[in-house]
C-alpha cells in the first residue's frame, strides 16, 4: 500500500505527523501532489475543533498548490501534470438556495478544505475538480498558496466594495490577510492606510504600499482617518472584535466597514455613526475558484506577491505556532 505524509488534528489542540494510504480520486475529483500550503488563521478553527461541521481526525489547510497526478471519472477540464490551487470553499453543492441564485461562495452545504475534507498540510490531497483554480506560470507554488485564501479574500473584498480610484481605504491588522490587503489597495489605486498596533510593522506596511500608517496603541485611528475626510472603506482583518469597534467612526459618510477577520469576541457597535452618515458594516467570505484565478491574474499584472516564510511539512507544528503567536512575516507556507 502506497502512503503519504500528512499533518492532522487528531483531537482538539493536537497536530501530529501521520502516514495515510493514498486513495484514488472519485468521480469529479482529482488527486494533487501538494507542493505548498499556506497556514491561515482560520486553520485555528480546525485545530481547536470549533469549525461548524468539522469531524476529526482532519488534515487542515486551504491555501493549497500542487500538480494533478490522477483524474477521477468525468473530469474533463483538468490534465495530469497541471498546476492547480485549492482554497477554503472548494466545491458547492449546486442545489441549495444560494447556489441556485448563483452565489456559490455562500453555498449552504459546501466542501470546505481542511474542515469537511482533508486539506493541504499533506503531500497528497483529493480535491473536487469544480473547486480548482489554475495557477499561472509566473507565480511559484509557495507564493501562489496564500493567494488562494488570504489573497482572494482581500482582493474580492476591495474590488466588490464599489470604490473609486483615489478613495481613502484603510486596512486593519497587518497579518497574512492584511499585508495583502494593503498591497492590493495600493495597486488598485486607493489612498492606502495601514492600521496596526505598535510601530513594529510600520516600515513593512509602507514597503507594501501604505501611504500612511496608524498605530492604534498611540493614535486615535478613527480621528486620524476623519482628519483625511474619513475612509470610504475599512477592511478589518484583525482577530479582535474589540479592536474593530472603534474604527467604525473613522468611516466617511456612506463608508463601508468590511469585516473579513473572524474574532471570537463580538463587535459591539454604536448606532450613531451607522445612522448619521449612512455607514454600513458587512462581512465577506473568501471567493470562488474563478475569483482566485482573477486574484492570481491581478497579482501577475501588478506584481503582487505575499511576503512569506517557508517551513517543511514536518515542522508544521512550529510553523502553526509561529502564525498563532503573530510572529509570521506575514504568511507561513509549508513546502513539501
Ligand atoms: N473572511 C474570510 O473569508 C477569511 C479568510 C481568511 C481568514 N479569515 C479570518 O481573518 C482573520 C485574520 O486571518 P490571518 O490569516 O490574516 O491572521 P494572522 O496572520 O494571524 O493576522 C491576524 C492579525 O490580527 C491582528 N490582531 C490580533 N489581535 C489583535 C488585537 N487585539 N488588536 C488589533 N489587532 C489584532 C494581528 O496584529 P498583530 O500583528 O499586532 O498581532 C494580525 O495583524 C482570522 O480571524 C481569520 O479566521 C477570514
Ligand atoms: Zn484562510
Ligand atoms: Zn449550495
Amino acid at each position: 500500500m502506497r502512503t503519504y505524509k500528512a499533518v492532522q488534528v487528531t483531537k482538539p489542540g493536537t497536530l501530529e505527523l501521520v502516514e495515510k494510504p493514498i486513495a484514488e480520486p472519485g468521480a469529479g475529483q482529482v488527486r494533487i501532489r501538494v507542493e505548498a500550503c499556506g497556514i491561515c488563521h482560520t486553520d485555528a478553527a480546525t485545530v481547536n475543533g470549533a469549525y461548524p461541521g468539522l469531524t476529526l481526525p482532519r488534515v487542515p489547510g486551504h491555501e493549497v498548490v500542487g500538480c494533478i497526478e490522477a483524474l477521477g471519472s468525468g473530469v474533463s477540464k483538468w490534465k495530469i501534470g497541471q498546476r492547480v490551487g485549492v482554497g477554503l470553499i472548494a466545491g458547492e453543492d449546486g442545489v441549495c438556495e444560494s447556489c441556485r441564485r448563483g452565489d456559490a461562495v455562500n453555498c449552504q452545504n459546501p466542501v470546505v478544505s481542511g474542515v469537511t475534507v482533508d486539506g493541504g498540510y499533506a503531500e497528497v490531497m483529493i480535491a473536487e475538480a469544480r473547486g480548482l483554480s489554475s495557477i499561472p506560470d509566473e507565480i511559484n507554488s509557495a507564493d501562489a498558496a496564500p493567494l488562494l485564501c488570504a489573497g482572494v479574500t482581500t482582493y474580492n473584498a476591495l474590488r466588490n466594495a464599489g470604490l473609486r480610484g483615489g478613495d481613502l481605504v484603510a486596512v486593519q491588522g497587518i497579518g497574512g490577510l492584511g499585508h495583502l490587503g494593503v498591497h492590493y489597495a495600493r495597486k488598485m489605486g486607493f489612498r492606502t492606510v495601514a492600521i496596526g498596533r505598535g510601530r513594529e510593522k510600520e516600515k513593512l506596511a509602507k514597503d507594501l504600499g501604505a501611504h500612511l500608517y496608524l498605530d492604534t496603541s498611540a493614535d486615535d485611528a478613527a480621528a486620524a482617518l476623519q482628519r483625511f475626510g474619513g475612509a470610504r472603506a475599512i477592511l478589518a482583518t484583525a482577530t479582535s472584535g474589540a479592536a474593530m469597534r472603534p474604527l467604525v467612526s473613522g468611516l466617511s459618510a456612506r463608508g463601508k466597514f468590511i469585516v473579513v477577520g473572524v474574532p471570537e469576541d463580538p463587535i459591539s457597535l454604536n448606532a450613531f455613526p451607522l445612522v448619521f452618515g449612512g455607514r454600513s458594516i458587512y462581512g465577506t467570505l473568501t471567493g470562488t475558484p474563478i475569483e482566485s484565478e482573477d486574484t492570481l491574474a491581478f497579482s501577475v499584472l501588478e506584481n503582487v506577491r505575499p511576503m512569506i516564510e517557508t517551513f517543511p511539512l514536518e515542522q508544521a507544528v512550529d510553523a502553526y505556532a509561529r502564525m498563532m503567536q503573530g510572529k509570521a512575516r506575514f504568511r507561513v507556507v509549508l513546502t513539501m
